[in-house]
């Protein structure tokens, strides 16, 4: 029997080799794979309730009702659910997302994650992973990511339309035990969204192609270094990819630059700690704040080498998460 309500709950994802740039937008197609780390902070909890009385859906998110864009994005995602489903109910949506929205730490993908897994249980949709990571791409491209317990690959899909939606999610790959030291540089809504931003740099950087084929590269190199547990050859990769994403993006035309003077100071300070035997490398997305990846034994070092260095910055300190799973009600 079909439920009318599910609660779901995913965390956040942070790339090694990034996403940057939609082959189809309508449908979430990326033009490269990407593979990234599930964390076990900031979780995004959701409830989705069928509600004969409404009639358009609605969504609260941490006790404040959501409208506008945000809005329109959960009913356009809600539309895509209730055709596959064949019902035609709109939905209370609630959300708690405790990751600071909006400020790079990739609060889209837990929320997208958690409401795809909701939405398709209290619809009477599939729920194994392969679906519901293929139904969360369509509201966040890295959301299909955060189905995912711990490292997870997103493949692109194969050639056009239908075809490639439906080969184009995220499964899990196996590799060595990670962490990161998450620092925060600011918390504040990012100025120009992912979704814009990597439009811009496929239309107008002259260093797109390049993107698109060294993360070609890149994502197979990556995928050799996790089944090897090369934890160095995983570190450098993580680290170049993600640079070579900002040097895409600093393409852009009107520009775009998301890394901050102190985002470039967290890169250095990395390089320096490697130098002196610590093994930590540093990756950002659209935004200023600075991820370190690091050996999952070295969390706690590592997080105390920049709490000397950065005083002043909140730093978090992640482990590797669970897949997005379906809860009691709260
Ligand atoms: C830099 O998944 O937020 O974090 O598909 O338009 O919702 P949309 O974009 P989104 O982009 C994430 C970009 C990134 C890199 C990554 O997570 O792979």
């Amino acid at each position: 029997m079909i439920s009318s309500r599910a609660t779901a709950v995913a965390h956040p994802n942070l790339a090694l080799i990034k996403y940057w740039g939609k082959r189809d937008s309508e449908r979430v197609l990326p033009y490269t794979g990407s593979l990234s780390l599930t964390l076990d902070v900031f979780p995004t909890r959701t409830s989705v309730r069928l509600d004969p009385s409404l009639s358009q859906d609605s969504f609260s998110l941490n006790d404040a009702e959501v409208e506008g864009g945000a809005l329109e994005r959960v009913r356009a995602f809600l539309d895509l659910v209730r055709e596959r489903a064949g019902q035609r109910t709109h939905a209370r949506v609630v959300s708690q997302n405790s990751v600071p929205t909006g400020a790079g730490l990739a609060s889209s993908a837990s929320g997208f994650a958690a409401l795809a897994t909701a939405a398709s249980a209290a619809y009477g949709l599939p729920t194994d992973t392969a679906s519901l990571s293929r139904l969360a791409r369509r509201g966040s491209g890295s959301a299909c990511r955060s189905i995912i317990e711990d490292l997870a690959v997103w493949h692109p899909g194969v050639g056009h339309d239908e075809e490639a939606d439906a080969t184009s999610f995220a499964e899990k790959v196996p590799g060595p035990r990670l962490a990161m030291v998450i620092a925060v540089v600011s918390a504040a809504q990012k100025s120009v969204s992912s979704r814009i931003a990597m439009k811009q740099t496929a239309e107008t950087s002259p260093f797109f192609d390049g993107w698109v084929s060294s993360t070609t590269k890149d994502l197979e190199d990556m995928q050799s270094a996790l089944a090897a547990e090369d934890y160095t050859r995983v570190g450098e990769l993580t680290e170049s990819n993600a640079l070579r994403m900002h040097a895409a993006i600093n393409g852009n035309r009107p520009v775009i630059r998301y890394l901050s003077p102190t985002s470039v100071a967290l890169f250095d300070a990395a390089g320096q700690l490697r130098g002196e035997g610590l093994e930590v490398y540093a990756t950002a997305d659209a935004g200023p704040n600075v991820a370190v990846l690091c050996r999952e034994a070295d969390l706690e070092q590592t997080r105390a080498a920049f709490a000397v260095r950065f005083p002043e910055l909140e730093l978090i300190a992640a482990r590797s998460g669970p897949g997005a799973y379906l809860t009691e009600d709260a």
